[in-house]
Order: structure tokens, then sequence, then C-alpha cells
């Protein structure tokens, strides 16, 4: 992975219909992921950034027109980025002419909007398939080849083994970022790139055109068996495992080499999508060199490769990825499921955690306060976020969390390098956990306040979600919190009296950057002095603790 600060053009393009770039004295670094102490972050105009987003329906980004009444709506909720497609079909209508109207639509209606984006390049492979690759390339099938089936049959995608298709992409592809620099080189609206999405082959583990099987019989290319001889002691576990089982062999096909099997076919399929993406993703940059990444379908429990999408940008094939596609910044995963889970496995020191689609509703306006807090993610970005409930439902409830988070995003910011942020989301298995920050250990249990419900209209959090919290030490005896459905208690991990006191405990919110003090608490709101409740009924917004210590 390359965190750079490349320093953009500073040559400004006027495009006809789009509002005036900010005309800065001078040009400030284009987006890019920076490493600062703990965490990998992304700088966005030189400071960094936490993408509060969400993902439009595949579609809704393919009419200006239906997007006039979507916009309003999110920033109501408050987002600061959306992330939305781009159709290769679209951008590319016939071959080498290219129709650049969405993109600088999109752009304009975003800056308008006060909002960044994140595009998403639909080209070769949307969820497996090639539905979003123009006609001129799926009427031309002989030129432009698909995966085939292990019974002999053709489906609708593009099969990583063909030149051509690759080529076709990544002329595309560059293009669209010769665009983005021209219209948003200086602006920065545009601050990532997801390159294709959810790739992988169902129903088989593997293709079986005249390509894919060539290349599955011949030796594994060098340049991934020198990848895993220099990395053999970091290697990913499972993949070590693999390597190891069949003899850490330094060459030879790919069966000799992992064994025989649905997950070499995994293995296999894996490599070749790097590669292939990787080139589409090197083509971009060198036109625009924004941050780039890949989204990943995760595995149901027990699920194999095939059924699974085999080949996919999964964390136990992040050696893979790495190898063959080393223009990719890092791999995502789409969280639907097993929450907890999948951050462990995608935050990694080479590997930041963004989630660019997840579950939304109740599950989201939980699950973000724990990606951020406990994962420095990046971001966060619930999919079908144009079709979430309106006033008083789920799109009031993410509303509250990323109205807090935003708030509280300096700090977090500020803190996450220094390992000072912590996140909670309590489950069936977890009711209770400690948590150590800062000089104190959190002792965190369920507060049962989270099913109290909400009247219609109530912006105040939504009643199903589980327990959560963020938590950011500030200093030797301050946090700020915030959360629902949690009562926290402190215990000093520094010599000293063995008992910690809350000595002021303050309702707020943060104006331009400033702490503006609520209400103050102590007596029942305090346990008596002696606990926090986070409760999103009770104390909707942030809580300020400053604790001190007696015996
Ligand atoms: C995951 C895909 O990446 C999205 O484009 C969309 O198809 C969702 N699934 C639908 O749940």
């Amino acid at each position: 992975m390359r965190f750079r600060a490349w320093i953009c053009s500073t040559l400004l393009l006027s495009v006809a219909g789009l509002p005036a770039e900010p005309q800065s004295q001078a040009p400030s670094p284009i987006p890019h992921l920076e490493r600062r102490g703990d965490a990998t972050q992304l700088i966005v105009d030189g400071k960094p950034f936490l993408v509060l987003a969400g993902e439009l329906y595949n579609n809704s980004a393919t009419s200006l027109e239906y997007m006039n009444s979507v916009w309003p709506r999110l920033t109501s909720m408050h987002l600061n980025t959306v992330l939305a497609a781009v159709s290769w079909a679209q951008l590319e209508p016939s071959e080498g002419k290219f129709d650049y109207a969405l993109v600088d639509g999109l752009i304009r209606e975003a800056r308008v909007h006060n909002l960044r984006l994140v595009l998403l390049w639909f080209g070769s492979w949307k969820n497996t398939w090639s539905s979003y690759a123009p006609d001129w390339v799926k009427r031309n099938f002989e030129r432009f080849p698909r995966v085939q089936l292990s019974n002999g049959s053709g489906t609708e995608r593009l099969t990583p083994f063909s030149q051509a298709n690759c080529d076709a992409d990544a002329r595309a592809f560059a293009a669209l970022m010769r665009r983005i620099h021209e219209v948003d080189g200086e602006a920065h609206t545009v601050i990532m790139i997801q390159v294709e999405n959810e790739v992988g082959v169902i129903p088989d583990a593997r293709d079986y055109s005249v390509q894919a099987n060539a290349a599955h019989s011949q030796q594994v290319p060098g340049d991934l068996m020198e990848y895993l001889r220099s990395h053999k002691e970091t290697l990913d576990p499972y993949l070590r495992a693999k390597w190891l089982a069949a003899g850490f062999k330094a060459s030879g096909n790919w069966e000799t080499v992992f064994g025989p099997g649905l997950e070499t076919d995994d293995l296999f399929m894996a490599w070749r999508y790097a590669r292939y993406i990787g080139k589409v993703a090197e083509a971009g940059k060198a036109q625009y060199s924004l941050p780039m990444y890949v989204n990943a379908a995760l595995i149901r429990p027990s699920f194999a490769p095939g059924q699974y999408n085999s080949g996919g940008p999964l964390a136990h094939s992040i050696d893979i990825w790495r190898a063959g596609g080393p223009q990719l910044d890092f791999l995502a995963p789409d969280i639907y499921f097993e929450f907890k889970h999948w951050c462990a496995q995608y935050d990694r020191p080479d590997n930041p955690l963004f989630i660019p689609e997840a579950a939304g509703g109740s599950a989201g306006d939980a699950n973000v306060f724990y990606a951020v807090g406990q994962h420095k993610s990046l971001g966060f970005s619930p999919f079908g976020i144009d079709g979430l409930d309106g006033v008083g439902g789920e799109a009031d409830a993410l509303g509250r969390s990323y109205d807090i988070l935003s708030q509280l995003a300096p700090l977090i910011l500020e803190n996450q390098p220094k390992g000072r942020t912590a996140g909670v989301l309590l489950e069936d298995l977890t009711p209770a956990q400690k948590l150590r920050l800062g000089d104190y250990t959190l002792n965190i249990s369920g507060s049962g306040t989270r099913r109290i419900a909400l009247g219609a209209g109530s912006s105040q959090g939504s009643p199903a979600s589980a327990p959560h919290g963020i938590f950011i030490a500030t200093g030797p005896d301050e946090f700020y919190m915030a959360g629902s459905g949690l009562t926290v208690t402190f215990s000093p991990d520094t010599p000293g009296p063995s008992i910690a006191g809350l000595a002021t405990v303050e309702e707020g919110r943060f104006v331009d950057g400033q702490w503006v003090r609520g209400r103050t608490l102590a007596g029942d709101d305090t346990g008596q002095g002696n606990s926090i409740s986070l409760d999103a009924v009770r104390h909707p917004g942030i809580l300020r603790v400053t604790l001190y210590r007696y015996r």
C-alpha cells in the first residue's frame, strides 16, 4: 500500500455548468491516505476526514432528475459523503465516445449540497456479473469473452483472463479519472474511488473458459511466488497454512503450491481479479491518483467458494490481492452480518477499515459508533441510503448518529493516532465488557433502556439499536462519550487512590468545534455519582466526563 501526499495540478479547467472551484492561494494536496501513529487516515484538503456516508441504490445516480429530491434528504441525515455508482455503459455508450454529463452533474450537485463523493466504478463487474458493461461490449462476446461454467455454458460475466476485456475497461476508467481531474482536481469533491463492485465467480469456484483453463495448469506466476517467499512470516494465517500443508513449495502449478480443491480455485481467481483490477486502477491513477479500493461480498457461515464470490477481495486472500494488485490501496468489506467479526478481519496495520456498504436501520446507527471508535474506520456507509424511512424512522436514527459523530469528528480524528478512542457494541454473547482507555478501565454493561419506545417524529435514536457507544480519552482524567443503552463505571489503572469518582458530568454539543455545555448531571442521572448512563432517550447527545480519585 502506498500512502502518498501528491500535489494536485493547479490547472483550473472551466467546465460548463460546474460552479467555480474555490480559488485557494496554494494548491491543497489531493485526497490521500496517510499513516499517523496508530491510525491510517484519509486526508482531504490537508486535514483528516471522517467519511459519514451512505451508498445510493445502484441506479439512483443514473438520472440527475431523480437525484434532485434525494440530495436534500442526504444532507438532512448529516451525511458528509455519498457513494454513487458510475456505469461504464453510460460513460462510454459507443466505443471511444465518452459522455461526461452525468459525472459532471453529480459533482456539481454534490458541491451545491456540500457533500463529497466516493464514486463506484461499475465497469467490468458488479456483483460478479457484467450488467453495467456497454452493449457494444456485451454483444461482441468473441472480442470480449465471458466466464464459462464447468458445464460448458457461458454467463454474462466478462472473463478476467482476457487482455481485451482489461484494456477496454482500463481505457474507459482512465477517461473517467481524466475527467474527474479536469473538473475536480482542485475542489476535491470526489475523495475516493471504488474500482468494480463485489467481484468473484459463482456458482463455480473458478472460470472454466479456455484462457482460464490454460492459466490454471500453468505455474503460479513468479511474482506471486516471490511475494510469498519474501512475506512468509507475515502472510495471512489461512494462506500460510494452505502453502504449508502443500509443503511450502517454491514453484509449481496452483494445485502443487496450494493443494487441490475449491479453496485453491478461490486463490487462483483472486490473483487474476487482482491483476486485472490493479491494471484498471493503474490506468486511472495515471490520470488522477485518488485513493482506490475494492469491496467484498463476505462469506456466509459454512459457505464454500462458488457459494460465496470466489476470488473476491476477501480478508483471507489479502496477500494475493496485495501481490497482484499493488495499485489498490485497500480491501473493504460490505458488512451485512457478523459486524464485529468482519471489522476485525479487515482492520490491519496494512489495511485500513472502510465500510462502503452495511446494513442501515437500527443496526447501522449503532454499528457506526463501533467501527469508528474501535477500528478507526475511515468511514461508514449504509446501503440504499435514499430508501431509508423518513421522519421518525431509520433516516432520523442514522441522522442522530451522524450528527453526534460529525460533532465529535475533530476529537476522534485527533485521538485515533494516539490510540485514545474506543467503541463498544454489546451483543447477546457479550452483554458486558471491560475496556482499557487512557488511565482507566471502563466497566460497561447494557442498561436495558434501549427498548424504550419513541414517539412518532422523535429524533432521539432507534429503540431497537444494540447497546453501543464511542469513547474518547481527551486528557488524563477527561472523556467525551456518546451512545445508547450502556451503563459505565470507571476503575483507575495507574498508581494512586484506588476509587474513581465522577468530578463533573456535562451534556453538551460542539458548535463550530467549541464545546457548548448543556445540563450538568449528578444525583439520579449518575447513579448518585457512581455511574454514567449512555441513554439515547434521556441524554441524547454527547457527555463530557471528568474523573478524580479517592480512597
Ligand atoms: C451488494 C451490492 O454490492 C450492492 O450493489 C447491492 O446489490 C446490494 N448488495 C443489495 O443488497
